[in-house]
């Protein structure tokens, strides 16, 4: 009896009126970008609303450049408990599941508003909870952007790829990409790619403006073409038991501020990259290789077969309905 009475005493030292705790929440929120791209700035937007509407009941701490957790651990730590929000991208998710290979194929989406169109349908909401089974649960899509390809020399036809040793993140898809175009693509950790790009260790890399300007790879590379041939897009993703375990009145309002910071991020992840590709131009360290309409109609011609070898891994299903939200205006 007096263990029970202890022990509800304790309990109404703690809880508030509200159903909450008097215990401050840390939310560890890792990633591996800088902080000026659009996933560092969503970042820093959600801790500042955090901050403010939920002051002294949450706090965020940023980890940002890989330096809590890197690509080879973001995912376990977080399953672990060890971190509370990553934001990887839909790359580098093959481990839990291969629906998301729709993401990596070649020439599928032409801007980020088709992406958004595809993201916010059926199938898009439904891939964000995929993962639940493996206790990931999605929260949002963040955009980055479309992806450019650097290298030592100049590509202009999908030829002149060939022999060309290029790191990729870590999806199959990815890999049959540059398998098909004769390169040697290698499977790499992103904090790794700029020694490696400048140690010759491989010879060109795939990512939005943003990556290239702000992890400098375009100081060590001498060209970079215009593909825009895929798209580098991340999903917010939390521990589903420790999400589902937060007192309800905290989680709603978290999930309020994800979608506003969610609608900012996606706004100006664009002029972000097309700053940064400004940014790369102003430098003179680079040259930056646009594509005649022959030459892209070739990229998107010997890229094609790509998505036949994936088509049973991520069901047509899902793949007619980026196309479709690809097409829409
Ligand atoms: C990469 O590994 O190239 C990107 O996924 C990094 C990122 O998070 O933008």
């Amino acid at each position: 009896m007096l263990l029970r009475v202890y022990t509800l005493a304790i309990l109404l030292l703690f809880a508030l009126p509200s159903g909450g705790w008097t215990e401050e929440i840390v939310l560890r929120f890792s990633h591996v970008v800088a902080e000026g791209t659009p996933k560092g700035q969503g970042a820093l937007m959600l801790k500042r609303l955090v901050e403010a509407r939920l002051a002294g009941r949450v706090r965020v701490e940023i980890y940002p450049n890989s330096e809590l957790f890197g690509d080879d651990n973001e995912i376990k730590a977080l399953l672990a408990g060890e971190v509370q929000i990553i934001a990887p991208s839909l790359s580098k998710f093959s481990a839990y599941t291969r629906k998301f290979q729709v993401f990596d194929l070649p020439f599928l989406f032409d801007s980020l508003p088709a992406l958004d169109r595809f993201q916010a349908g059926p199938e898009g909401r439904r891939l964000l909870r995929i993962l639940e089974t493996h206790n990931i649960l999605g929260l949002a899509y963040w955009h980055n952007g479309l992806k450019q390809l650097s290298a030592t020399r100049p590509l202009r036809r999908p030829e002149d790829v060939k022999g060309l040793k290029v790191r990729i993140q870590s999806s199959d898809v990815l890999h049959e990409i540059f398998l098909t175009l004769g390169a040697e693509p290698h499977k790499m950790a992103f904090a790794d790619v700029f020694s490696a790009l400048r140690s010759g260790r491989v010879d060109g890399a795939e990512n939005p403006w943003s990556n290239f300007y702000t992890q400098r790879f375009y100081e060590v590379q001498r060209y970079i073409t215009e593909t825009n041939h895929g798209v580098l897009d991340y999903m917010i993703v939390v521990n589903a038991n420790f999400w589902n375990g937060l007192p309800k009145d905290i989680r709603a309002e978290l999930e309020r501020i994800i979608a506003i910071v969610t609608t900012e991020v996606n706004r100006k992840a664009e002029f972000l990259n097309q700053r940064d590709r400004q940014n790369i131009l102003t430098s003179g360290c680079c040259e930056v290789l646009p594509l005649s309409h022959d030459d892209l109609a070739r990229w998107r011609q010997i890229l094609a077969p790509v998505w036949k070898r994936f088509e049973a891994d991520i069901g047509l299903d899902l793949i007619r309905a980026a196309q479709t939200a690809n097409q829409a205006r």
